[in-house]
């Protein structure tokens, strides 16, 4: 079951606000920060977060993040978070192969963790990483991991329709994530980089759309089938800076555009699945599905009805009611944007559009809960849960490379 580990109390005793240290200053560094920033604003929160201190790589650059988006200090040493008393949680927002490390100090040094997705770059480091959680959380100390699109409101809506019943047995989950942005033209950035991202388009894309396939059925995925990965642009562009967009938009090139290094990740991946209550699914990740910008799009099946999302049209949910009678069954496109909608309350009138950023609003506002010792909304996943979708994503790797169905009991064994 994809359940929030979040039951239990942490630290409830502490009271006040509590301060945030984030690590990462680009991409999902600005996403969190205006998350951050605006939670407290639309949700009641009994302990609010304080943007204490955020880490970067440069100091001008990082300077100048933290006075645009409202972080009290700036430093270029993120293990200056460690010793901060401040900082009760740290957000790892950096490349995957620094999530452990990280991730780890972190909960040592007895802060709350969220960290991005996925989990990790590798199975090995996921490890650490619950073993590390497992220790810190006998202290009272949680884990979170920014699995965002559980928070649109059509996906919450979904999950909810699904734990009522309404769907029935479920039979089929079809989830596909395309992009178009990794063409020839997009340098050698660090998620082209194995040693850095673990892998490409799988670990980026298909960890979303895993998470989301088990948030929403609640149930867990037992076998990987049929795999195959594929690396379309085998050399691309050294850069040496990426300008922070993630198609390196902005970069700049370390020897005018002449040198190339080699991509060490796949561009696609593509794999079959069962999962333990009988239904069969079937998940694709690309960055070079051209003319699908951030389709993350995941439609499920059922003996009572089907339900069918994509992100290009995040406000909206469409089922299928298969209990109407013939003459009235049909597609309906639901605006999930009305007071009854999870977290839709907390933003504004019905069909004033939701965007990108509620997602993380939502997120941290769920996050700050817990801190205060609240219940999340819908579950937020800890390292143990993000853990199990690592495993998913291993085993479709392993299948691709090894040609073979690979169990998950296989993987998930410490
Ligand atoms: N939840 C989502 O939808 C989503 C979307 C994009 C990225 N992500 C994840 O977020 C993470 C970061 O991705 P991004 O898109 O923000 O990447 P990015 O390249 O835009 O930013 C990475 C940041 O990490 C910083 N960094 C790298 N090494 C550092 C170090 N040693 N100390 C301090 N800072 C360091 C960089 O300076 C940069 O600010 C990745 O794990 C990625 O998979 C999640």
């Amino acid at each position: 079951m994809a359940k929030s580990t979040h039951a239990a109390p942490a630290r409830a005793t502490a009271t006040g606000p509590f301060g945030v240290g984030l690590i990462g200053t680009k991409f999902m560094g600005r996403a969190h920060s205006t998350a951050w920033g605006k939670c407290a604003q639309f949700f009641d929160l009994r302990r609010e977060p304080r943007l204490a201190a955020v880490a970067g790589r440069n100091a001008d650059e990082t300077a100048a993040f933290a006075a645009k988006w409202g972080w009290r200090r700036a430093t270029t040493d993120w293990r200056d978070l460690l010793s901060d008393p401040e900082v009760e949680l740290v957000d790892v927002s950096t490349p995957n192969h620094l999530h452990a490390e990280m991730s780890i100090a972190c909960l040592e040094a007895g802060k709350h963790v969220a960290c991005e997705k996925p989990l990790a770059g590798t199975l090995a480091d996921a490890k650490k990483m619950v073993l590390a959680a497992r220790a810190a959380a006998k202290k009272g100390v949680r884990t979170f991991v920014w699995y965002n699109y559980r928070r649109c409101p059509a996906v919450a809506l979904a999950h909810r329709l699904v734990r009522e019943g309404r769907l029935g047995r479920i039979y089929h989950v079809r989830a596909s994530y395309l992009q178009d942005w990794g063409g020839p033209d997009t340098p050698l950035l660090w998620r082209f980089q194995a040693d850095q991202a673990g892998s490409g388009a799988h670990g980026d894309l298909n960890a979303h759309i895993i998470d989301m396939a088990r948030f929403i059925t609640g149930d867990e995925v037992t076998e990987v089938a049929g795999a195959i990965e594929e690396t379309f642009v085998k050399e691309r562009a050294v850069v040496a800076s990426a300008g922070g967009a993630i198609s390196g938009k902005g970069a700049k090139s370390a020897a005018a555009g002449k040198k190339a290094g080699k991509s060490t990740v796949d561009d696609a991946v593509l794999f079959l699945a069962r999962f333990k209550q009988g239904a069969i699914a079937s998940f694709e990740a690309t960055r070079l599905a051209t003319g699908n910008q951030n389709r993350n799009n995941i439609e499920i099946n059922g003996e009572k009805g089907s339900i069918r999302f994509d992100f290009e049209r995040m406000n909206e949910l469409e089922w299928w009611d298969h209990t109407l009678e013939p003459k009235l069954r049909g597609w309906s496109r639901i605006m999930c944007t009305d007071g009854s909608h999870p977290y839709a309350s907390h933003y504004w009138p019905a069909a004033h559009l939701l965007g990108y950023e509620h997602g993380f609003i939502s997120q941290a506002a769920d996050t700050a809960a817990v801190v205060a010792g609240g219940s999340p909304v819908v579950a937020l996943p800890d390292f143990e849960d993000a853990f199990k979708t690592q495993c998913v994503l291993e085993a479709a790797i392993r299948s691709a490379r090894e040609r073979r169905p690979v169990p998950i009991r296989e993987l998930d064994k410490f």
